[in-house]
């Protein structure tokens, strides 16, 4: 063989493992359904990967190129995804054929990542049983008897008010929220003063700034986990951060052994998860492990104090910069806590009407997940369509798309907390609002989401007032690097004191 023939041999050799490689890409168009063009290896996901857009913008902007189709393929690197944009069809999926769609479909390495064995990820097998064993952890009667530790977390948020509050300086208060909500989340569901408002250095706050803080490592990880899933049993045990598996483990094995010595009974998660080891009967066949256990609660903190406070610095964004909206709220505190001489109740927080749909608004404009995730565990049909996918498939419900779209909401860019009027909400489609998700898989902390973050709202405006500065990012632009919708920079406000 000669040097021409070896050189084209390798070019017919190349070519023929790109053609391989990019003939997946007629998937969607073979079945005559449209989408945004994929590129070579990362299919959709090219400009989220090298950082050109985020992931919200990408699912807003799809949304609003194909919203007049009932459904649109993407390829999440060579992986056909389907999504959904008919109000019905979500439906479909998220409620009336739930059977067929339980799971989320995540890859995970059980070895190598033990805490991701939670409720988020769980496949239907070992979800079904755990989630109506946990459920219970939420009920009002529970709620009301958590509602005075967050009260009291409530005090320390005060009072680290006071400190930073007409000092000049702007406050990151998204960091500020989550302080606070980590607090919440160490009381009601550890049972441990977490002393995040109190202590910077507090190791929980540390350890949730590194959950979500997108270093090399997991962002590495998660690229082999979407775009090579087979990759991760090979590479991920080299980008795992075992200091917090280790930390989460030992923190509810140590908890749990304490109590047990103790005969310490709590109302709480750990409470719960000791209940369901002393009767492992009651989950049917799964194994409780300490580490299954452990990632149970493991879940409760991640989910339950991220979302909240980016909720919690979004609310005061809009806030900041509608003053007529904080004014009125503001009253509505003050009213409330006027009527209880000086305190809030479990009851005010249901009654305070406004601060509802300032939140709800809120939750609208930014719903912090942005697109919901479920996988067909059979070959599935849409009804009154021929759109058939077989079993498998990932789904995605673009939330951030349906929630900004001008024919649902009008001037979807206006913060207009009155769009949650009873009427007007009711009039929208049940499926056009969903920043909690819906059906049996939805957001399992969704009310002890709203009462954390109204006693927090509620506690920060009540005598403070928070103020647009030189650093606060305006117009909104999603930080690029997260998964999760946040504020490029973090939400930087000015708090002053304002006089009773
Ligand atoms: C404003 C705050 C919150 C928002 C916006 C939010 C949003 C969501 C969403 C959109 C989902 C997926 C639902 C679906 O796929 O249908 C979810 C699931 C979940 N959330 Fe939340 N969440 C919040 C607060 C919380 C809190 C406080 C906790 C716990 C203390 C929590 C625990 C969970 C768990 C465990 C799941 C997985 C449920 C399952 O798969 O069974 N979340 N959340």
């Amino acid at each position: 063989m000669d040097y021409y023939q070896l050189l084209f041999a390798i070019g017919a050799v190349v070519l023929a493992i790109y053609y391989h490689h990019i003939s997946i890409y007629s998937y969607w168009k073979n079945r005559g359904i449209i989408g945004p063009k994929p590129q070579p290896f990362f299919g959709n996901f090219w400009n989220i990967v090298n950082r050109k857009y985020a992931i919200a913008t990408a699912v807003k902007n799809w949304y609003h190129e194909f919203k007049h189709e009932p459904v649109f393929g993407i390829y999440e690197g060579r992986t056909p995804l389907l999504v959904i944009n008919d109000l019905e069809l979500v439906k479909d999926v998220l409620i009336r054929d739930f059977s067929s769609f339980m799971d989320r479909g995540f890859v995970v390495n059980e070895k190598i990542e033990p805490l991701a064995q939670h409720l988020f990820i769980l496949e239907s097998e070992r979800w079904r049983p755990l989630r109506s064993k946990l459920s219970p952890i939420f009920t009002s009667g529970k709620l009301k008897e958590m509602f005075p530790l967050v009260v009291e977390c409530a005090g320390n948020l005060e009072k680290f008010l006071d400190r930073v509050a007409n000092n000049g300086e702007p406050v990151e208060c998204r960091e500020m929220a989550a302080k606070f909500t980590t607090d919440v989340i160490g009381s009601c569901a550890f049972g441990i003063s977490m002393n995040a408002l109190e202590d910077d250095d507090s190791e929980f706050r540390r350890m949730g700034r590194q959950l979500f803080m997108p270093t090399f490592k997991p962002i590495i990880r998660n690229i082999i986990r979407q775009f090579a899933p087979s990759l991760l049993n090979v590479f991920g045990r080299f980008l795992q951060s075992t200091e917090i598996d280790n930390f989460f483990i030992s923190l509810v094995h140590d908890t749990m052994e304490y109590r047990e010595n103790n005969n310490v009974n709590r109302p709480d998660m750990i409470n719960m998860l000791m209940e369901l080891r002393k009767h492992p009967d009651k989950v049917n066949s799964i194994e409780l492990t300490d580490t299954l256990l452990a990632a149970q609660a493991f879940v409760f903190f991640v989910a339950g104090f991220e979302t909240s406070s980016s909720t919690m610095g979004h609310a005061l964004y809009e806030l900041a910069q509608h003053q007529d909206v904080q004014d009125k709220l503001r009253q509505e505190i003050r009213d409330t806590y006027k009527k209880n001489g000086g305190t809030l109740t479990y009851a005010d927080i249901k009654e305070m009407k406004y601060m509802d749909k300032v939140f709800k608004e809120t939750l609208r404009k930014y719903p912090i997940l942005t697109m919901l995730n479920r996988q067909a565990m059979e070959n599935y049909t849409f009804k009154g369509t021929k759109i058939t996918i077989p079993k498998g498939m990932k789904i995605w419900v673009p939330v951030y798309g349906i929630q900004t779209d001008p024919d649902i909401y009008p001037e979807p860019e206006k913060f207009d907390p009155e769009r949650f009027e009873d009427d007007a909400a009711a009039a929208r489609h049940p499926m056009s609002f969903l920043p909690f998700g819906d059906g049996p898989r939805n957001c399992i902390g969704a009310r002890f989401a709203h009462i954390q973050s109204k006693v927090g709202l509620a506690t920060i405006l009540r005598n403070h007032k928070v103020d647009v500065c030189e650093k606060t990012t305006i117009p909104y632009e999603p930080d690029k690097r997260a998964f999760l919708l946040s504020l490029k920079g973090g939400v930087n406000l000015r708090i002053s004191k304002v006089q009773s």
